[in-house]
């Protein structure tokens, strides 16, 4: 029987499993910072567009301020300590790549990091943001595509 719920009993029914995804951004420094994110979709088949949901409080919501490209990670199983890493610290305080021991090499758009163990990394220049509530929602177009043929994704449950 459908019965009123608050907010997050109703959403926990609904919430996993779910697709996790990291987003790499670059700092002002010049180095690189990743978020955990779970507030992503595709937006846009021509050209391709994936939109990110970023709280306003993130170190990453001012990276993308400033530097208006980010790649859009989808991890593979063997990253989940990266994810817990990546959702649980700011890059504000440490450096996320070098903590994670993070393997990559240089993007073609922008040259922000591609994630060697991911699954598959999209290359992303911002053209346009939403304020939602509390978060930006970033619209990327998609420049390049990478997929990994060892890389499964991983499924948060
Ligand atoms: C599973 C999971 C999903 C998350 N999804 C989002 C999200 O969609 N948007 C967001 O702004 N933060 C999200 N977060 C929180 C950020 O990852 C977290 O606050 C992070 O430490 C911010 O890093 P930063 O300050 O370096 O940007 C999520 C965290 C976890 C663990």
């Amino acid at each position: 029987m459908m019965q009123l719920h608050n907010l997050p009993e109703a959403y926990a029914k609904v919430h996993l499993p779910s697709k996790v995804a990291l987003a790499v951004t670059q700092k002002p420094d010049g180095n690189y910072n990743l978020i955990t994110i779970e507030w992503f979709m595709r937006t846009s088949i021509a050209p391709p567009m994936f939109a990110i949901s970023i709280g306003h409080s993130r170190y990453s919501h001012d990276c993308l301020q400033d530097v208006r490209y980010f790649n859009l990670v989808f991890p593979s199983r063997d990253q989940k300590d990266l994810l817990s890493l990546a959702g649980s610290q700011s890059g504000r305080d440490i450096d996320k790549f070098s903590a994670g021991k993070v393997a990559f090499i240089p993007g073609k758009l922008h040259k922000l990091p591609i994630l060697k163990d991911a699954a598959a990394v999209f290359e992303c220049e911002v053209v346009t943001q939403v304020n939602s509530g509390d978060h930006t929602i970033f619209v990327g177009e998609v420049k390049y595509s990478w997929s990994n043929a060892e890389g499964e994704v991983f499924y948060y449950e």
